[in-house]
C-alpha cells in the first residue's frame, strides 16, 4: 500500500470506521515540530490547542523523542509484577520535582482522576474515621476531569453524562469560585473526604476564579479535615505561567493529579502525588494498572520535566501570556463579535458574540486554520488558544496577527 491517501479519503476512515466520539476540525495532521504541525498536503499550521494542553513542551521535542526511542530499544514494560530500572530513579525525580513523598504512576488524566478518588475515600475511611460507604466527595458545576463511568457521574454536562448512568454516588455538586457554597456544605455534612477542583477550569473555557480562591478553599478544607485535591491535568507543568496553577495562591494541595504534558505528548503518563500518610492507606494489589509506571514511562517524564525546567517554559508562558491578554483585548475593543479573553499564562480563551450565528466560533476556526493557525471551539462560543510554551514572542505576534485579521473578518 504504498499510494498516498488523500486528505479526504483519510478522513472518510475515521469516519467510516471510527466511532463518532469527537467532531475534528477537517485538517489531517502528518507531522510536527516544536509550535508547528504539518497536514498530508505540506501546509503549516500554528498549533494553538497543542494536544489540550499536552504538547506543552512542543511537538517532538528532540530529548523527548530520544528517550521515548532508547528506552523502547531496551525495555518497554515488565509490569509491576517486577521492580524496573527506571521508574524509582522517576518517581524520586518527580516526587522532589513537585515537593510530594510519593507518586503513583497511572497513564491517563482520568485514571489518575479516578485514582485520587479511590485514596480520597480509603483515606477517609481509614484515617478520618468515616462510617463504611459514607463518604462524599465534593466536585465543581461544570468541572471536566475525564471520561470514566465515575467521573461522569459527577459532570454537569448532559453530553458528558447522558443515558451513562446508573451514576456512581458520593458526589455533592456545588458551583465553582464559591467559597461559601464549599463553607455551607462542609459545615452542614460530617463526611466530607475531600474536594477535587480545577484551579482554572480548563475545558469549561479557561474560566478563571477570583483571586485567593483557592486559598480560602483550601484553608476550609484545612478546617474540616477534608482533603483538597487539585486537578492539574491541563493547567499543570508550566501552562499557567507556573509550574502548578495553584502555585499563584501558594497552596499546596493533598492530593496533586497531572497528566498531559508530564509527556509532552509522546506518551500516555499521569501521576497523583501526595504525603505518606495519605498514600500509605493503599497496600499491595488495592490499586495498579499494567501500564502505570512502566519503564518508557518513566523515562519520558524525567525528559519531558526537565525540558519544562531548563528551557524556562513557566516564565515564557507568564511573559508571553500576558502579551497576548493585551492584544486580545484590543481584538475586543476592535470587534463586535469577540466579546473578552480570559485566562493565565498560555491557557487563554477568547469568547465569541454568537448571537445569530450559532456556529460562529467553528467558522472563525475554519478560517483560522486556512490562515495557518489551529484552535477548537470549547461549548461553541469560547475559542481556547494554548500552544506549546516553546513559542517565541516573534511567533506569537505572527499569530496575533493571524487571529486579529481572522476575527475582524467577521465583524
Ligand atoms: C482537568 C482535566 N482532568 C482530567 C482530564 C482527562 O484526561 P484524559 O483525557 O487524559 O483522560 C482532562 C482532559 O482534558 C482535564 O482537562
Amino acid at each position: 500500500m504504498n499510494t498516498k491517501l488523500t486528505a479526504a479519503s483519510l478522513m472518510e476512515l475515521e469516519d467510516q470506521y471510527g466511532a463518532h466520539n469527537y467532531h475534528p476540525l477537517p485538517v489531517v495532521l502528518d507531522s510536527g515540530e516544536g509550535v508547528f504541525v504539518w497536514d498530508v498536503d505540506g501546509k503549516r499550521y500554528y498549533d494553538f490547542l497543542s494536544a489540550y494542553s499536552a504538547v506543552n513542551q512542543g511537538h517532538c521535542h528532540p530529548k523527548i523523542v530520544n528517550s521515548l526511542v532508547e528506552q523502547a530499544k531496551k525495555l518497554t514494560l515488565t509490569s509491576r509484577a517486577f521492580y524496573n530500572s527506571r521508574l524509582g530513579v522517576y518517581e524520586e525525580f518527580v516526587t522532589k520535582y513537585f515537593g510530594f513523598d510519593k507518586v503513583l504512576p497511572m497513564n491517563t488524566g482520568a485514571e489518575a482522576v479516578e485514582t485520587a478518588l479511590k485514596l480520597c475515600r480509603k483515606w477517609a475511611y481509614e484515617k478520618k474515621g468515616l462510617e463504611k460507604d459514607s463518604a462524599q466527595i465534593i466536585v465543581c458545576e461544570n468541572n471536566f476531569h475525564g471520561r470514566t463511568t465515575t467521573i461522569v457521574s459527577f459532570s454537569v454536562d448532559p453530553d458528558a453524562y447522558n443515558n451513562y448512568g446508573p451514576y456512581t454516588p458520593g458526589f455533592i455538586v456545588i458551583p465553582y469560585n464559591d467559597v461559601v457554597a464549599l463553607e455551607k456544605v462542609l459545615t452542614e455534612n460530617e463526611n466530607v473526604a475531600g474536594f477535587l477542583v480545577e484551579p482554572i477550569q480548563g475545558e469549561a473555557g479557561a474560566y478563571v476564579p477570583d483571586n485567593d480562591y483557592l486559598k480560602q478553599c483550601y484553608d476550609l478544607c484545612r478546617k474540616n479535615n477534608v482533603l483538597f485535591i487539585a486537578d492539574e491535568v491541563q493547567t499543570g507543568i508550566a501552562r499557567t505561567g507556573k509550574l502548578l496553577a495553584c502555585d499563584y495562591e501558594d497552596v499546596k494541595p493533598d492530593i496533586l493529579i497531572l497528566g498531559k504534558a508530564l509527556s509532552g505528548g509522546t506518551y500516555p503518563v499521569s501521576a497523583v502525588l501526595s504525603r505518606n500518610e495519605i498514600m500509605e492507606v493503599i497496600h499491595p494489589g488495592q490499586h495498579g494498572s499494567t501500564f502505570g509506571g512502566n519503564p518508557i514511562a518513566a523515562s519520558v517524564a524525567i525528559s519531558a520535566l526537565e525540558v519544562v525546567r531548563d528551557e524556562k517554559l513557566a516564565e515564557n508562558a507568564f511573559a508571553l501570556g500576558e502579551i497576548f491578554r493585551n492584544e486580545m483585548k484590543q481584538l475586543c475593543d476592535d470587534s463586535k463579535i469577540a466579546s473578552f479573553v480570559r485566562g493565565k499564562g498560555l491557557l487563554n480563551a477568547l469568547v465569541i458574540n454568537n448571537e445569530g450565528h450559532k456556529d460562529l466560533a467553528w467558522d472563525i476556526c475554519l478560517k483560522l486554520a486556512e490562515n495557518g493557525l489551529l484552535a477548537k471551539p470549547t461549548h461553541t462560543n469560547i475559542i481556547r488558544f494554548a500552544p506549546p510554551l516553546v513559542i517565541t514572542e516573534e511567533q506569537l505576534q505572527e499569530c496575533i496577527e493571524i487571529i486579529k485579521d481572522t476575527v475582524k473578518s467577521f465583524g
